[in-house]
This record gives structure tokens, sequence and C-alpha cells, in this order.
């Protein structure tokens, strides 16, 4: 890539696997910075790809499967849908969006996987991989868990711990066991490709292209140059799995290609999919019969893949850094045709109410539901999502905080400007653009328009500035000032009240709060598309194009407004509190039914110095009742002999109340108090479950007085 400014824009947004809805944390992470910037490029009038699609290999979608007890293509068949149709909602604006299981796809990677193999890049190697004997199956990536050899986490996976980062092989786990049956796996030979990254790694090309990170984010760059000085290791690109792409050379029967090897490939199928779609269409619109339709004719697919002029920008999260920065760059350079990425912004991770967003322990803001809750309101959650994206670190979402950045910064200051606007020019001017008469000559009111249009310019040349850099949380932060500067135009000059004295100074004032809200409307196109199209509508003017962005007067002098509308509503505190209720209910379930062990799976060893910081003890339970308004909940006075506890419990499926009072139960006298639904719980019942919704309180087994240490 020279300097110069790229001919054309491949982005790219990670195929998030096809297991599950989408939550807040993936439109933070990923989609809703990759869509901001697309459209930003598009509305200068850039050639633009924007390319995702649903990553629908690997072991994520078989455990999946296995849990829901359907096959994998029903899975991604399920989930491939709810995901698009997600984005759709959101208005991320993909030109494409494919799936890994397509004809296309398969062929792709097999072709790629062939080019390598006949350039000989690939080390064959037989090697001992571990296999678990009662499910006849050798376990790769996720199938397998132990103990991280770099942090000690106990539940690494065999490709990756999520603690620590550090990307594992399954040899690396100390105390492996199979996330299948649970059993300890034994060693087996097998053989597989390995793309020898160490090698690669030496090569001039690898190291001219590695100097790109210089220009790229701190946490890329600290990431990749740690595990750069450490040294790369061969990574096998074949798994012994029956679910994904098979590897298409002899001998390999019972082989699929690492879904890291196929997944990327997606944004190559993608394309190609993408551009025989358009080919066509283009090919329709421009048969002889209709000449006027032409329209450009879309580029070709080495245009976007194989020509220096293209930038190729991959948004993605932190967890994919090492695939996107390092591995999938060494499959495109080894095979040999390939652009490498131009940019590879990552973002960190998103927290939900102080704890990891999970799927599998349902602490999400899921987007389909939110928008049964919130109608019409995406822009709103686009909003709150950008003003807190983690950019530089992991960052939390609240509903509170959702509700204060609404209220106060969409609501108070970009909506309550625009209707203001409005509603002064339906009634001083019946919805014209007012025709200016004579210009402003009193200084104080000519002083706070200079201040205005000032700060106005200065805030939208900031705005460009960050969207270039990708600092998309300060441009945004930037098309708020602007608005703000316009509310504070209309608050020190109050038209509502000059007009009585002064209606020849108003017609400027009103003139200028016109060209405001236009500039808002274009500026809001990347961040808020569905704000900017009604806001255009209530202009009439829909044709607002961002090249007059910094002009002085866009909307000309008589012109007819549309009609008015509330651009964003005030969110309630009901509306808030059923949120939080929402996810204490969530809090409660989780509390008995701890994230999913099945019932033949141990968790990873602990030491007996684990087991001694629990403090169990034999209480008494004196009082229980339902807590209103939380259906799983119990409140137990149970008395410990030194002391009596308020414990929440969350069995009321399963006891009565009344059943429980004067019952000796287990204790952990010892959990730090957590606060539900306003009442701190001060310890936990020890309860007997299985996956089959029984769950039965556990109690010494003959009387013993309260207090009792249980050990
Ligand atoms: N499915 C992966 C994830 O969710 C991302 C794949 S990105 C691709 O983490 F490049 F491989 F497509
Ligand atoms: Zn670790």
């Amino acid at each position: 890539m020279n300097n110069s400014e790229p001919k054309r824009y491949l982005v790219t947004a990670a195929l998030p696997y096809a297991n599950g809805p989408v939550h807040i944390g993936h439109l933070a992470g990923c989609y809703l910075p990759a869509d901001i910037y697309v459209r930003y490029l598009k509305a200068q009038g850039k050639e633009v790809l924007f390319i995702c699609g649903s990553d629908e290999h690997g072991v994520p979608i078989t455990i999946k499967a296995k849990k829901e007890g359907i096959t994998p293509q029903q899975v991604v068949d399920k989930y491939d849908g709810i995901m698009k149709n997600a984005f759709k909602d959101f208005g991320i604006d993909f030109s494409y969006y494919g799936r890994t299981s397509s004809k296309t796809h398969h062929d792709t990677a097999q072709e790629f996987f062939r080019t390598l193999y006949d350039k000989g890049v690939f080390k064959e190697e037989i090697t001992k991989q571990y296999y678990d004997e009662e499910a006849k199956q050798f376990l790769a990536d996720r199938y397998i868990t132990g103990t991280c050899p770099r942090c000690g986490n106990p539940n690494a996976y065999g490709d990756q711990c999520e603690k620590c980062g550090t990307t594992l092989s399954p040899t690396d786990l100390i105390n492996p066991k199979s996330a299948l049956s649970g059993a300890t796996p034994v060693l087996k030979e097998t053989k597989n490709w390995f793309l020898p990254m160490g090698d690669i790694q030496q090569s001039d090309e690898f190291q001219e292209y590695i100097k790109r990170f210089e220009g790229w984010k701190s946490n890329i760059k600290g990431q990749c140059s740690s595990w750069l000085t450490e040294g790369l290791q061969p990574r096998a690109m074949t798994r012994d799995l029956d679910w994904g792409v098979p590897v298409p050379i002899d001998g390999a029967d019972g082989k699929v290609l690492y879904v890291w090897f196929d997944a990327p490939i997606g944004y190559i199928s993608a394309t190609k999919e993408y551009l025989q779609l358009a080919a066509s269409n283009w090919q329709l619109a421009n048969t002889g019969d209709r000449p006027e339709a032409s329209g450009q004719k879309p580029a070709a697919f080495e245009d976007w893949w194989q020509n220096d002029e293209t930038a190729l920008i991959h948004f993605i999260g932190k967890d994919n850094i090492v695939f996107h920065a390092i591995i999938f760059p060494m499959m495109l350079m080894t095979h040999g045709k390939f652009i490498l990425p131009t940019n590879v912004p990552a973002n960190e991770f998103l927290n939900l109410e102080g704890d990891k967003i999970s799927t599998s322990r349902n602490w999400a803001v899921w987007l389909h539901e939110y928008l049964v809750d919130f109608p019409n309101r995406q822009d709103e959650l686009r909003y709150v999502l950008t003003s807190i994206a983690p950019e530089t670190k992991d960052s939390e979402f609240t509903w509170k905080d959702y509700q204060t950045r609404v209220n106060s910064e969409l609501v108070s200051i970009f909506g309550n400007f625009v209707n203001r606007v409005l509603v002064l020019s339906n009634k001083f001017y019946e919805g014209k653009i007012p025709a200016i008469t004579s210009a402003l000559t009193d200084e104080r009111l000519l002083t706070c328009r200079q201040t205005c249009l000032d700060s106005i310019a200065q805030s939208l040349h900031a705005m460009r500035e960050d969207l270039d850099a990708v600092k998309l949380r300060d441009a945004q932060a930037e098309f708020i000032n602007v608005a703000r500067a316009g509310n504070k135009y209309l608050a020190d000059t109050e038209p509502w009240k000059l007009i009585k004295t002064d209606a020849e100074s108003v017609k400027q004032i009103m003139f200028d709060a016109l060209q405001i809200c236009a500039k808002l409307a274009i500026a809001a196109e990347p961040f808020l598309p569905h704000t900017a199209t009604k806001l255009k509508a209530m202009l009439a003017a829909n044709d607002l194009h961002w090249s007059s962005l910094f002009n002085e007067n866009i909307l000309k002098e008589n012109r007819q407004l549309g009609t008015a509308e509330i651009l964003y509503k005030q969110v309630e505190d009901e509306e808030i509190l059923k949120q939080l209720t929402r996810l204490e209910n969530i809090k409660i379930a989780n509390i008995q039914q701890p994230e999913a062990s099945s019932l033949n799976e141990v968790k990873a060893d602990i030491t007996y110095e684990d087991f001694e910081k629990l403090d169990l003890r034999v209480g008494k339970v004196l009082e229980a009742e339902k807590v209103p308004k939380a259906d799983k909940l119990l409140k137990l006075i149970v008395d410990l002999g030194f002391e009596k506890r308020t414990i929440l419990s969350g069995i009321a499926e399963y006891y009565q109340p009344e059943e429980l009072v004067g019952k000796l139960v287990t204790v952990v006298a010892n959990l730090a108090p957590r606060k539900i639904r306003g009442i701190e719980s001060q310890g936990m019942l020890l309860m007997a479950g299985n996956d089959f919704g029984k769950l039965y309180s556990v109690g010494p087994e003959k009387d013993i007085e309260v207090g009792s240490v249980v050990k």
C-alpha cells in the first residue's frame, strides 16, 4: 500500500458464530463501529464493500447442537437468519451477509488450501493429539478444557485461555478434560497439516508487513508484539472432526479445515457471491431497453482483493486479533495473490451491569428482546453503545447510564434543539425557511451568532478527523456538540421573546438554526441512520449531501419544511426498572443453577486449600416468604447459632415457604453478601439439583445444633 488515498475500501466485520442471537456486546465491539465507518465512507462518495456473514463451522456450533439436541446444520440454519435480521434491524448496512456453509465458500476455502498445499507451504506431521475414547473423537479446540499453563485459569480451552488471552494447543493444558464426556483424554496419533508460522515470521515479506502495525491501535500492537517476541509456533490448519469444510486432498478422510482457516476466507467467498449478484443485477438494469438505469459497473473481484489501491480493513473484537493480524495475513501472503490488511481496528469487551456478558449464562441484552421493549428506538441503543464503545479498554453498559445518556443528551440536547427550531418555524413562518431582509446589527446578537457558528465549524472538523482515525466515540461526542452549540444559540438569543421586539433579527437566527438542523441531519447519518432519515423528512430535504456539511446556506430561503415529529422519547424509570428486574431474575436463576456443567462432567480439580476457603454451617430456617414480583425467589431468615442471616434463594418453584420453616439446611456462611431486589442476601443454601428441574435442600442427616461446621 502506498500512502496515497485508497481507491476503494473493502471493510469486513468478524463473521459471528451462528450459535446464538446477537447481543449488545457484539454490536458495540465490532458491527456498530464497522457500520459507522462504512457509512462515513459512503457518505463521502467512496467506493466501499462491507462484508460479513455467519461463521457456521467450528466447535462452538457442534457444542451448541449437542446442547440443544439438534444437528449442527439445524443450529446454523436457525441462527443465521436470526442474526442477519438483528443486524438489519439496527441499521448495520452490510453490502452482503454470507454463510460459510455455502457452496461458493466450500469451493473457495478448498481451493485456497490446495494452493498452499501445492506450493508446499504446509508441514505434514503425525503428532499425538488428545482423543476421547468414550465419545470416539479427537478433542480439538473447545472440545477440551483444562488449566492454563500461563495464568492458572482452570477453565481454559484447547485453543485459547479467555482469561489471559493466550493462544493454546490442547497439549499445553494442565489436567485436560474432554468437554464432551468429562473423561480424561488419551493421546492418539494422527496426521495434520501445519502452517509453519515461525518460518513465515522470518520471511522478508512478513517483516515488511508488520511495519504496518506502527499505525494501528495500541491494543493490537501490544498483543502482536508479545506474540512475535515469543516466536510463533506451527499451527495445524486441519482438524479430525466431521463438521466443517472437508480437507481437499488424498489421505485426509474424516478431516476438515481448521475453522480459523476457513472462516476468514469467508470474507473472500462472500465478496464473490456479492459480485455475482451485483453483476447480474447490473446486467439486468443495463439491458437494451433500460439504458438509463445504468449506474456504475461494480469493480471486479481482482480489484477488491488483489489490487494495491484497495484498503482492506478488518473490524473485530480483541479475541480475534491474532487471527486477523497474523494468521490470516500469513495465509494471504503465502498464497501470493492477495492484498494484506491496511488496518485492523479491534475493540476490547463490553461488560453488562458489572459482569462479563455471557451467552450461556444468559447475561446479555439481546437485540431482538430490546426491540420488543423499545420498539423503533434502535438509534438510542446505537448512540449509547457508541458513547461507551470499548475502543481502548473494556467498558460497561448499565441501564441507568443508558437512561441518563438518552435523556440528557439525545432528548434534551439534540431532540430538543430540533424540536424547538421546527415548532418556532411553524409558528413564525408557517413552516418555511425565513427570507432574510436585513442583516443583524445588534452587537450582542452578532457575538452570539459568531460564537455559535465558530463552535459548530470546529466540532464538525474535529468530528471528521475522529472519523478518519476511527475514534468513533469522540466523533459522536463532537456531533452532539453541534446540537449543543445550536441549543445555546437559541437560549442566548431567545427568539421566542425577541420576536415581539425585533422580528427582523429573529429571521436571521431562525435561518441559522435551520441550517444547523440540516448539518445535524447530514452528520447524523453514520451514527444515527434512522434519525437522519426522519430529520431529513422533517426538513423536506431527502437530498441533503455530506459535501454540503460545511456550507452556510444548505436550505434555501422560502423553502417549505415537512411535518415536525419528536425525534426521541424520554426513557422512563419504569422502563429501566423492568430491564433491571429481568437481569436480576437471570442472576437469581444462575444462583441455584451455576453455569451448566452436565451431570457426567466434573469441573477442574481444586486443591484442599481451595476447599478450606469455604465456611459451611448448619442453619435452621426460622422464616420463609415469597419476594414480591420475583417468581423464583424466597426470602429466608436462617439461624446460624451465633447470628441470624437473611438469605435469598431462587427456590420458590420447588418449595412452598411453609415447608421450609424449621428445616436444617447447609449454608455457605462466608459467601460475599450481595443485593438482589434491594435486599442484601447474606449467604447461600446448598441444594442438590439435576438437569431435569429437581432441586432439594441439603441438610444434616440427623439433628445437630445450628452453627455446626460442615466439613
Ligand atoms: N466466529 C469468530 C468469532 O465469533 C470470528 C470469525 S472472524 C473470521 O469469534 F475472520 F474468521 F471470519
Ligand atoms: Zn490463561
